[in-house]
């Protein structure tokens, strides 16, 4: 049996973000923790989080290329140069919890499988555990992190950080293998 600590905040948003970093920090200094994953759409919370983590350890997910306009890509380019002069690993990649389901909703207004998936986690658990585990999903099938090794995966609400959890990481194609193992912060409001 483990005792642990969950910080439950006030309110979802970018305000924790500072708080979520020191949180996930002090979980990833117990030392068990393989990579850390962070959901950054502009690269601003993964710039934020060169601060608290070796870069070695760190991998950013930011948003696919024409997630809002076609084509267009979010992350700043200033920030994408401190990352990769600082040799961070950057994933930009369809996102397993949407993809090309989005098109069929879009066009004919229902929803699907995976939207369902995506759907209950954000209702139940926030929009941050839910894209802690999207990203968790997309590192591993990039080969960027291990199916075999626990996580910490960091990621907010539309922007900055509210959210981090520990995680075991599956593959997409085995994705009932992921397992949340602790949460460490999460909005008590969703
Ligand atoms: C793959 C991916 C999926 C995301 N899905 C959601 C989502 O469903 N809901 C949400 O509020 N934010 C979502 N986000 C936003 C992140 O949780 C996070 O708040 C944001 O990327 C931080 O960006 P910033 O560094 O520019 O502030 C997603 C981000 C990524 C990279």
């Amino acid at each position: 049996m483990q005792e642990r600590k969950i910080v439950y905040f006030d309110s979802p948003g970018k305000q924790n973000t500072e708080n979520v970093l020191m949180l996930a920090k002090k979980r990833f200094d117990e030392g068990d923790i393989g990579k850390v994953v962070v959901a950054s759409a502009t690269g601003e919370t993964a710039v934020k989080a060169l601060n608290f983590f070796p870069a070695d350890r760190m991998v950013v997910v930011t948003y696919h290329a024409g997630f809002d306009e076609p084509g267009a890509i979010e992350l700043k380019e200033e920030n994408r140069k401190i990352l990769e002069e600082r040799g961070i690993k950057i994933l930009m990649a369809s996102h397993i919890l949407s993809g090309i389901e989005r098109s069929l909703s879009s066009r004919f207004s229902g929803i699907y499988p995976v939207e369902i998936i995506a759907e209950t986690l954000r209702s139940l658990f926030g929009h941050g555990l839910k894209t802690c585990v999207e990203i968790s999903v997309m590192c591993c099938d990039a080969g960027l992190v291990s199916p075999f090794e626990d996580i910490i995966a960091i990621a907010g609400t539309g922007d900055g950080a509210d959210t981090a959890c520990v995680i075991r990481p599956a593959n997409m194609n085995r994705f009932f293998s992921l397992k949340i193992k602790e949460i460490i912060c999460i909005p008590k409001r969703r």
